[in-house]
Protein backbone atom coordinates (compact mmCIF):
# COMPACT_ATOMS: atom_id res chain seq x y z
CA UNK A 1 0.00 0.00 0.00
CA UNK A 2 1.37 3.44 -0.82
CA UNK A 3 2.53 5.68 1.79
CA UNK A 4 0.01 8.11 0.94
CA UNK A 5 -3.04 5.47 1.42
CA UNK A 6 -1.57 5.04 5.12
CA UNK A 7 -2.99 8.58 5.94
CA UNK A 8 -6.53 9.30 6.35
CA UNK A 9 -9.03 11.97 5.80
CA UNK A 10 -6.88 13.60 3.12
CA UNK A 11 -10.05 15.15 2.10
CA UNK A 12 -11.08 16.29 5.55
CA UNK A 13 -8.21 18.24 6.16
CA UNK A 14 -8.81 20.56 2.95
CA UNK A 15 -12.13 20.94 4.81
CA UNK A 16 -11.09 21.31 7.73
CA UNK A 17 -8.41 24.22 7.22
CA UNK A 18 -11.43 26.34 6.06
CA UNK A 19 -13.72 25.56 9.02
CA UNK A 20 -10.56 25.46 11.91
CA UNK A 21 -11.25 28.47 13.35
CA UNK A 22 -14.57 27.56 14.44
CA UNK A 23 -13.49 24.57 15.69
CA UNK A 24 -14.51 23.46 19.35
CA UNK A 25 -12.09 20.93 21.52
CA UNK A 26 -11.65 17.49 20.00
CA UNK A 27 -10.79 19.48 16.55
CA UNK A 28 -8.81 22.11 18.94
CA UNK A 29 -7.12 20.83 22.02
CA UNK A 30 -8.91 22.63 24.88
CA UNK A 31 -7.09 24.53 27.56
CA UNK A 32 -6.80 22.36 29.82
CA UNK A 33 -5.52 19.98 27.90
CA UNK A 34 -2.67 22.63 26.30
CA UNK A 35 -2.14 23.24 30.31
CA UNK A 36 -0.99 19.36 30.60
CA UNK A 37 1.04 19.84 27.70
CA UNK A 38 2.89 22.69 29.23
CA UNK A 39 3.08 21.27 32.79
CA UNK A 40 5.08 18.28 31.10
CA UNK A 41 7.00 20.53 28.53
CA UNK A 42 8.02 22.72 31.91
CA UNK A 43 9.50 19.05 33.37
CA UNK A 44 11.28 18.11 29.95
CA UNK A 45 13.20 21.57 30.17
CA UNK A 46 13.55 21.76 33.88
CA UNK A 47 15.57 17.99 32.85
CA UNK A 48 17.41 18.79 29.62
CA UNK A 49 17.73 22.97 29.26
CA UNK A 50 15.94 25.37 27.39
CA UNK A 51 18.30 24.85 24.59
CA UNK A 52 15.70 22.01 23.64
CA UNK A 53 14.82 20.78 20.24
CA UNK A 54 11.25 20.03 19.39
CA UNK A 55 9.06 18.09 16.78
CA UNK A 56 5.58 19.02 16.32
CA UNK A 57 3.52 16.49 14.37
CA UNK A 58 0.49 18.10 12.85
CA UNK A 59 -0.12 21.96 12.53
CA UNK A 60 -2.11 22.17 16.21
CA UNK A 61 -2.00 26.29 16.68
CA UNK A 62 -1.86 25.87 20.23
CA UNK A 63 1.24 23.89 20.70
CA UNK A 64 3.17 26.00 17.74
CA UNK A 65 1.99 28.78 20.43
CA UNK A 66 3.48 26.59 23.67
CA UNK A 67 6.66 25.86 21.98
CA UNK A 68 6.94 29.49 20.90
CA UNK A 69 5.99 30.60 24.11
CA UNK A 70 9.27 28.88 25.57
CA UNK A 71 11.33 29.17 22.66
CA UNK A 72 11.68 25.72 21.41
CA UNK A 73 13.31 25.53 17.83
CA UNK A 74 10.72 23.25 16.42
CA UNK A 75 10.03 21.56 13.48
CA UNK A 76 6.96 21.37 12.21
CA UNK A 77 5.77 17.79 10.34
CA UNK A 78 2.19 18.01 8.78
CA UNK A 79 1.11 16.25 5.21
CA UNK A 80 -1.25 19.13 3.68
CA UNK A 81 0.13 22.56 3.31
CA UNK A 82 -3.36 23.92 3.29
CA UNK A 83 -3.83 23.13 6.88
CA UNK A 84 -0.12 24.30 7.58
CA UNK A 85 -0.80 27.78 6.23
CA UNK A 86 -4.69 27.81 7.73
CA UNK A 87 -3.49 27.14 11.31
CA UNK A 88 -1.19 29.87 10.36
CA UNK A 89 -3.75 32.16 10.33
CA UNK A 90 -4.72 31.10 14.18
CA UNK A 91 -1.41 31.50 15.93
CA UNK A 92 -1.27 33.96 18.65
CA UNK A 93 2.18 33.57 20.00
CA UNK A 94 3.96 31.97 17.07
CA UNK A 95 5.67 33.54 14.30
CA UNK A 96 5.03 30.14 12.24
CA UNK A 97 8.66 30.76 11.25
CA UNK A 98 8.65 26.71 12.38
CA UNK A 99 11.48 24.46 10.19
CA UNK A 100 8.36 22.81 8.03
CA UNK A 101 8.83 19.41 6.91
CA UNK A 102 5.68 18.51 4.14
CA UNK A 103 6.02 14.93 5.13
CA UNK A 104 4.03 11.49 6.07
CA UNK A 105 4.76 10.98 9.80
CA UNK A 106 5.39 7.51 9.04
CA UNK A 107 8.76 8.65 6.97
CA UNK A 108 9.42 11.95 8.08
CA UNK A 109 13.40 13.05 5.70
CA UNK A 110 14.72 14.09 9.22
CA UNK A 111 18.03 13.31 10.99
CA UNK A 112 18.11 10.67 13.38
CA UNK A 113 18.72 11.33 17.08
CA UNK A 114 17.36 15.20 16.65
CA UNK A 115 14.37 16.00 18.88
CA UNK A 116 14.39 16.06 22.31
CA UNK A 117 10.50 16.20 22.97
CA UNK A 118 7.84 15.03 19.70
CA UNK A 119 4.58 16.19 20.50
CA UNK A 120 1.45 14.97 18.40
CA UNK A 121 -2.36 16.09 19.48
CA UNK A 122 -4.57 14.12 18.19
CA UNK A 123 -2.81 13.07 15.23
CA UNK A 124 -2.30 9.24 15.87
CA UNK A 125 -6.15 8.43 15.53
CA UNK A 126 -5.59 9.45 11.42
CA UNK A 127 -3.32 6.92 11.30
CA UNK A 128 -4.40 2.62 10.99
CA UNK A 129 -4.01 1.31 13.94
CA UNK A 130 -1.78 -1.95 11.90
CA UNK A 131 0.81 0.93 11.41
CA UNK A 132 0.74 2.53 14.77
CA UNK A 133 3.92 0.37 15.84
CA UNK A 134 5.71 2.05 12.66
CA UNK A 135 4.97 5.87 13.51
CA UNK A 136 6.10 4.72 17.07
CA UNK A 137 9.40 3.20 15.38
CA UNK A 138 9.56 6.52 13.30
CA UNK A 139 9.46 8.84 16.09
CA UNK A 140 11.73 7.15 18.25
CA UNK A 141 14.37 7.15 15.22
CA UNK A 142 13.98 10.81 15.24
CA UNK A 143 14.07 11.15 18.87
CA UNK A 144 17.34 11.76 20.99
CA UNK A 145 18.09 8.86 23.49
CA UNK A 146 16.10 9.99 26.34
CA UNK A 147 14.29 12.41 24.73
CA UNK A 148 10.45 12.38 25.48
CA UNK A 149 7.38 12.21 23.89
CA UNK A 150 4.10 13.85 23.95
CA UNK A 151 1.03 11.88 21.96
CA UNK A 152 -2.70 12.47 23.06
CA UNK A 153 -4.97 9.41 21.68
CA UNK A 154 -8.42 9.18 22.10
CA UNK A 155 -10.05 6.10 24.15
CA UNK A 156 -13.39 5.14 25.40
CA UNK A 157 -13.75 1.93 27.45
CA UNK A 158 -15.83 -0.89 26.11
CA UNK A 159 -17.93 -0.41 29.03
CA UNK A 160 -18.98 2.83 27.84
CA UNK A 161 -20.95 2.12 24.65
CA UNK A 162 -23.86 3.42 23.56
CA UNK A 163 -26.49 3.54 20.48
CA UNK A 164 -28.33 6.26 19.52
CA UNK A 165 -31.89 5.54 21.17
CA UNK A 166 -29.72 5.50 24.60
CA UNK A 167 -28.09 8.87 23.47
CA UNK A 168 -31.22 10.86 22.27
CA UNK A 169 -32.63 9.44 26.16
CA UNK A 170 -29.77 11.32 27.78
CA UNK A 171 -30.19 14.52 25.59
CA UNK A 172 -33.62 14.61 26.36
CA UNK A 173 -33.61 13.57 30.42
CA UNK A 174 -30.28 16.06 31.26
CA UNK A 175 -28.78 19.30 30.55
CA UNK A 176 -26.74 18.43 26.76
CA UNK A 177 -23.73 20.72 26.16
CA UNK A 178 -21.98 20.85 23.22
CA UNK A 179 -19.04 19.17 25.13
CA UNK A 180 -21.73 16.22 25.75
CA UNK A 181 -22.47 16.21 22.37
CA UNK A 182 -18.68 14.69 21.36
CA UNK A 183 -18.86 12.79 24.83
CA UNK A 184 -21.45 10.36 23.53
CA UNK A 185 -20.35 10.81 19.63
CA UNK A 186 -17.04 8.95 21.33
CA UNK A 187 -19.40 6.39 23.04
CA UNK A 188 -21.60 5.62 19.97
CA UNK A 189 -18.40 5.38 17.80
CA UNK A 190 -16.88 2.98 20.39
CA UNK A 191 -19.88 0.83 19.55
CA UNK A 192 -19.51 0.67 15.98
CA UNK A 193 -18.47 -2.20 14.00
CA UNK A 194 -14.63 -1.88 12.68
CA UNK A 195 -14.36 -0.66 9.24
CA UNK A 196 -12.42 -2.06 6.28
CA UNK A 197 -11.31 -4.95 8.51
CA UNK A 198 -8.72 -2.32 10.63
CA UNK A 199 -8.88 -2.70 14.04
CA UNK A 200 -10.63 0.04 16.07
CA UNK A 201 -11.08 1.89 12.79
CA UNK A 202 -14.52 3.75 13.18
CA UNK A 203 -16.36 6.48 10.97
CA UNK A 204 -17.33 9.40 13.47
CA UNK A 205 -20.00 10.63 11.04
CA UNK A 206 -21.85 7.51 11.26
CA UNK A 207 -23.95 9.26 14.21
CA UNK A 208 -24.94 11.78 11.54
CA UNK A 209 -25.72 9.26 9.08
CA UNK A 210 -28.49 7.53 11.88
CA UNK A 211 -29.44 10.63 13.42
CA UNK A 212 -30.44 11.96 9.32
CA UNK A 213 -32.72 8.27 9.35
CA UNK A 214 -33.93 8.83 12.80
CA UNK A 215 -34.85 12.46 11.97
CA UNK A 216 -36.84 11.13 8.39
CA UNK A 217 -38.25 8.80 10.80
CA UNK A 218 -40.08 11.09 13.04
CA UNK A 219 -38.41 9.75 15.81
CA UNK A 220 -36.31 13.07 16.96
CA UNK A 221 -37.57 16.72 15.82
CA UNK A 222 -35.15 18.67 13.93
CA UNK A 223 -34.52 20.72 16.92
CA UNK A 224 -32.84 17.67 18.01
CA UNK A 225 -31.10 16.71 15.13
CA UNK A 226 -29.61 20.42 14.34
CA UNK A 227 -28.49 19.91 18.13
CA UNK A 228 -27.18 16.68 18.04
CA UNK A 229 -25.61 16.75 14.61
CA UNK A 230 -21.91 16.59 14.75
CA UNK A 231 -20.52 20.01 12.37
CA UNK A 232 -19.12 17.61 10.25
CA UNK A 233 -19.96 18.68 6.56
CA UNK A 234 -19.09 15.42 5.53
CA UNK A 235 -19.96 11.98 5.61
CA UNK A 236 -17.15 10.30 6.85
CA UNK A 237 -14.89 11.38 9.59
CA UNK A 238 -12.43 8.20 9.98
CA UNK A 239 -11.16 7.92 13.25
CA UNK A 240 -9.02 4.63 15.09
CA UNK A 241 -9.89 4.81 18.78
CA UNK A 242 -8.61 1.90 20.77
CA UNK A 243 -9.00 1.18 24.19
CA UNK A 244 -6.79 2.27 26.89
CA UNK A 245 -5.42 -1.07 27.59
CA UNK A 246 -4.09 -1.44 23.82
CA UNK A 247 -3.05 1.94 23.68
CA UNK A 248 -1.02 1.55 26.72
CA UNK A 249 0.54 -2.52 25.26
CA UNK A 250 1.83 -0.49 22.22
CA UNK A 251 3.16 2.47 23.48
CA UNK A 252 5.09 0.71 25.99
CA UNK A 253 6.77 -1.36 23.35
CA UNK A 254 8.40 1.98 22.17
CA UNK A 255 8.90 4.34 25.35
CA UNK A 256 8.78 4.33 28.94
CA UNK A 257 5.14 5.83 30.12
CA UNK A 258 5.89 8.27 32.53
CA UNK A 259 2.64 9.64 32.70
CA UNK A 260 -1.34 9.65 31.11
CA UNK A 261 -2.29 13.38 30.99
CA UNK A 262 -5.97 13.88 31.58
CA UNK A 263 -8.24 16.98 32.03
CA UNK A 264 -11.02 15.91 34.72
CA UNK A 265 -13.15 19.18 33.98
CA UNK A 266 -15.63 17.33 31.48
CA UNK A 267 -16.42 13.21 30.85
CA UNK A 268 -15.31 14.17 27.06
CA UNK A 269 -12.00 15.23 28.49
CA UNK A 270 -11.52 12.36 30.34
CA UNK A 271 -11.41 10.25 26.86
CA UNK A 272 -8.65 12.34 25.51
CA UNK A 273 -5.30 10.72 27.32
CA UNK A 274 -1.92 12.82 26.66
CA UNK A 275 0.77 10.13 27.15
CA UNK A 276 3.80 11.66 28.54
CA UNK A 277 6.99 9.38 27.74
CA UNK A 278 10.65 8.89 27.62
CA UNK A 279 13.03 7.02 24.59
CA UNK A 280 15.54 4.69 25.83
CA UNK A 281 18.02 3.96 22.70
C1 LIG B 1 -2.81 16.91 14.34
S1 LIG B 1 -4.13 16.19 13.57
C2 LIG B 1 -5.35 16.61 14.74
C3 LIG B 1 -6.49 17.31 14.33
C4 LIG B 1 -7.64 17.28 15.26
N1 LIG B 1 -7.29 17.68 16.59
C5 LIG B 1 -8.31 15.95 15.30
O1 LIG B 1 -8.64 15.53 16.38
O2 LIG B 1 -8.59 15.37 14.32
C6 LIG B 1 -4.48 17.11 12.19
C7 LIG B 1 -3.33 17.38 11.27
O3 LIG B 1 -2.63 16.18 11.03
C8 LIG B 1 -2.25 16.11 9.64
N2 LIG B 1 -2.07 14.69 9.34
C9 LIG B 1 -3.01 13.73 9.45
N3 LIG B 1 -2.48 12.52 9.14
C10 LIG B 1 -1.15 12.75 8.85
C11 LIG B 1 -0.05 11.90 8.47
N4 LIG B 1 -0.19 10.58 8.34
N5 LIG B 1 1.16 12.47 8.25
C12 LIG B 1 1.32 13.80 8.37
N6 LIG B 1 0.32 14.67 8.71
C13 LIG B 1 -0.89 14.13 8.96
C14 LIG B 1 -3.38 16.77 8.91
O4 LIG B 1 -2.94 17.30 7.69
C15 LIG B 1 -3.79 17.87 9.90
O5 LIG B 1 -3.13 19.10 9.66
Amino acid sequence: MQLQEKSLNKKVWNKMAQEWAVGIPIIRPSKMEVALYEECLQKIIHKRGDKIKALLLGATPELRDLLAKYKIKTTLADINPNMIKAMGELLEYSDGKEDVVIANWLKIPSKSNEFDVVLCDHGIHHIFFEEWGNFFKEIKRLSKNGGYVLNSVVTVEEAEKLDLEQIVDVYRNNIFTLENRWYYAYRFCCGLKDIENKRFYKNLAEMNLQLRNFLKQGKISQKEFNFLELPFAISEFKFVMPTKEEVDEISAKYFKIKSVNVSFAHPMLTCHKIYFGQFEK
